[in-house]
């Protein structure tokens, strides 16, 4: 299955070349497909706070990016280069809160920057690890979308109809996409009826991102507002919600897209099965349940304005970008060290002690 993965894998969202970063805009997709490359750390963290680039594991890649032009500049700078990265990585760190994929990125980078030996060139050794972090990731997305594979083929052989929110395909990772890679597979491997995307509110990854990957690729997939999903759920023969996740807690519990813990709520109700996959750089064992998570507020003119016209009253909007989905609410947590099933605390710590599969 992983040769058949890699051939039907078709867009990027990320590329390393020439020592730059290039981005692909996310903000005017699908409309319009532009490049932008980046020189500088700071750049990247605007890049990042404004959406060019989103989506958990991508924002993670990019960051680790960032360190390596950071460094570059600190270098060219001359004096104590090491004191001078740090504002580097705190510009970054700066950048979103919620993504967990963003520190531990950040994370890797220092320490690698720590086990520097004698004699090693600094720039080549970060710049190795970086391309290293965004190629882990699109192995990961290969396993997660194999285990997620097994878990939809229990359910039955037949082509099935599945419920995703917001994006976490090609765009949002270093590959193939983390729940969007399980469908993609699934549907190679004949399963997928049809796909019902959640248009994903306020900025719309869904209708924009989602269904855009997905029509590419000639996968059956329907747009549908974010408040039809119990409807649909109901009448549809949903037998997967499947969605992503920003960061997964030591107990278990699941922020992502704001909605994400609605669907999950719904899905219960209608006995239809939750999936999250997400790698395992986006567990957090440092905290012990989602309360604990930082949620991101944006700013209240995602939703007062369309296309930069004012469309709601004259109110102010509280516009959190995320929500936590407790772990009793889900079924299976797919990463690439194996697959959680009902997941609670004991079983997210005996995940974190096994190695990657692949
Ligand atoms: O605000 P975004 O677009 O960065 O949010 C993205 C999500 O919530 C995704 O579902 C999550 O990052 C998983 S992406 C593989």
């Amino acid at each position: 299955m992983r040769e058949r993965l890699l051939a039907a894998e078709k867009v990027k969202a990320i590329e390393w070349r020439d020592g730059r970063l290039h981005l692909l805009d996310q903000r005017l997709l699908p409309s319009e497909e532009r490049w932008l490359a980046y020189d500088s750390a700071e750049a990247v963290a605007e890049a990042i706070r404004s959406m060019v680039v989103r989506g958990a594991p991508a924002i993670g890649i990019s960051a680790a990016y960032g360190v390596v032009l950071g460094l570059r500049a600190r270098l060219a700078e001359g004096g104590d280069w090491r004191a001078a990265l740090e504002s580097d990585f705190d510009v970054l760190a700066a950048s979103r809160p919620t993504a967990v994929n963003l520190f531990w990125a950040l994370n890797r980078m220092r320490e690698r920057l720590e086990r520097l030996k004698e004699g090693e060139t600094p720039l080549a050794a970060l710049e190795a690890e970086a391309e290293a972090i965004h190629l882990s990731d699109r192995e990961a997305n290969l396993t997660m979308a194999q285990l997620g594979v097994e878990l939809i083929r229990r359910v039955g052989s037949r082509p099935q109809a599945l419920l995703t929110h917001c994006n976490t395909g090609a765009l949002a990772t270093g590959g193939f996409g983390t729940a969007l890679g399980v469908i993609r597979a699934a549907n190679l491997e004949g399963l997928v009826e049809r796909v019902y995307a959640d248009e994903t509110r306020p900025w719309l990854q869904g209708s924009r991102l989602t269904a855009w990957e997905l029509a590419n690729e000639g996968i059956p997939v329907s747009l549908n507002v974010d408040s039809a999903a119990a409807h649909i759920m109901k009448t549809k023969g949903i037998t997967w919600v499947i969605v992503g996740a920003d960061r997964i807690t030591a107990n278990g519990d699941v922020a992502n897209k704001i909605g994400t813990y609605q669907l999950a709520v719904n899905a219960m109700h209608h006995g239809v099965r939750f999936m999250v996959v997400a790698p395992s750089s986006t567990i957090d064992m440092a905290l012990e349940t989602g309360d604990d998570i930082p949620i991101e507020e944006r700013d209240g003119s995602e939703l007062l304005e369309l296309g930069g016209k004012r469309v709601a009253a004259d109110v102010e909007a509280f516009n959190p970008v995320f929500d936590v989905t407790p772990a009793d609410l889900i079924d299976a947590i797919v990463t690439e060290k194996g697959v959680v099933e009902r997941p609670d605390a004991a079983k997210m710590a005996q995940l974190m002690c096994r190695k990657r599969l692949h």
